[in-house]
Parts: structure tokens; C-alpha cells; sequence
């Protein structure tokens, strides 16, 4: 490396995933497993019968967050989250539900133990912070 080259950029999580195609492999196993498995019944009965939906938004909207594309803003604007999630009731269980059904995605997919624990941290706030309901 010549004294005159920058130091390389760190790659965003984003880019530590796959980009759109990790994205999506991680999105699909989370809807996968919220379907799956009866530990997630409450989160799942919160979610249309037909996840597609669901699965695109979540893609949308995780890959602008983790660092890549834009691509909810691009097509709904401001995510306005919190606001987004007011229709459903979301408290600890729902929260909770959440967080381990998107950690055992991470696991199963063998994400690096530092960035899944980064994630998690991450997630959680945004999850908690959607709750609209106490208990
Ligand atoms: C805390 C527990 C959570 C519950 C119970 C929950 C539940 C839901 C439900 C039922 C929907 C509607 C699905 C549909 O219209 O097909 C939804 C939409 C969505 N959720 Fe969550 N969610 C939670 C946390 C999160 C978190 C942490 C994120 C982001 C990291 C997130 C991102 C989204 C997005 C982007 C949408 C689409 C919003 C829209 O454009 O209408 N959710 N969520």
C-alpha cells in the first residue's frame, strides 16, 4: 500500500452479511421460524396469514439499517416505525418473542458471534422501543 492510499472504509454490516442476498437469506429464516416454531405463536398471530408481505418490508427496511440500500425509504418513505407498529398490541412477550426468533435466525445461519451480538444489542432497542403496551 503506497503512503498515499486511505485506509480502507470498515465494511458495514451490511456488507458483512452478503449484502441483499445475506439480507434475505436472514429475513426468509426468520419468517420461516416464526411460522415454525410454537415458541413465536403470539408474534405470528400478530402477522397476516400470507408473510410475503411482511418479508419484503422487513428486507426492505433491514437492508437501509444495517448500512445498505434505502430501498423501504425508497418506496414509503420516512419508516415512522414505532407509529407503523401501533395497530398491534406489542408488550414484553410480543418484544421478547421477537428478539429470540430473529437471535435463532442468526444462529442458524452462522452469523459471526461479534456481529450477531452487535445486531442483537441494536435490535433490541429498536424492538423494546415498539412497545405500546406494559406487561
Ligand atoms: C417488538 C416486536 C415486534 C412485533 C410484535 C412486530 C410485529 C409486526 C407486525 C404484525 C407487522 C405487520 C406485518 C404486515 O403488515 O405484513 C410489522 C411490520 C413491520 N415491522 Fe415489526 N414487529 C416487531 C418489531 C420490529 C422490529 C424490531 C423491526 C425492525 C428492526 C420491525 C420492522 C418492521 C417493518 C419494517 C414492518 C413493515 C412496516 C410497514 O411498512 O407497514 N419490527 N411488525
Amino acid at each position: 500500500m503506497s503512503a498515499n492510499t486511505p485506509p480502507a472504509a470498515e465494511p458495514t454490516p451490511f456488507q458483512r452479511l452478503g449484502g441483499e442476498p445475506g439480507v434475505r437469506t436472514l429475513v426468509d429464516r426468520f419468517y420461516y421460524l416464526m411460522d415454525l416454531e410454537p415458541g413465536y405463536a403470539v408474534l405470528r398471530a400478530l402477522h397476516p396469514a400470507d408473510l410475503s408481505g411482511s418479508r419484503d418490508k422487513l428486507f426492505w427496511f433491514l437492508c437501509g439499517w444495517l448500512g445498505g440500500p434505502a430501498h423501504y425509504e425508497s418506496r414509503f418513505g420516512h419508516p415512522r416505525l414505532r407509529a407503523r407498529h401501533l395497530p398491534y398490541s406489542i408488550g414484553i412477550q410480543e418484544r421478547d418473542q421477537w428478539m429470540q426468533c430473529m437471535l435463532q435466525a442468526m444462529a442458524e445461519l452462522a452469523v459471526p458471534e461479534v456481529l450477531a451480538q452487535r445486531l442483537a444489542d441494536a435490535l433490541y432497542g429498536t424492538a423494546d422501543w415498539m412497545r405500546n403496551r406494559g406487561g
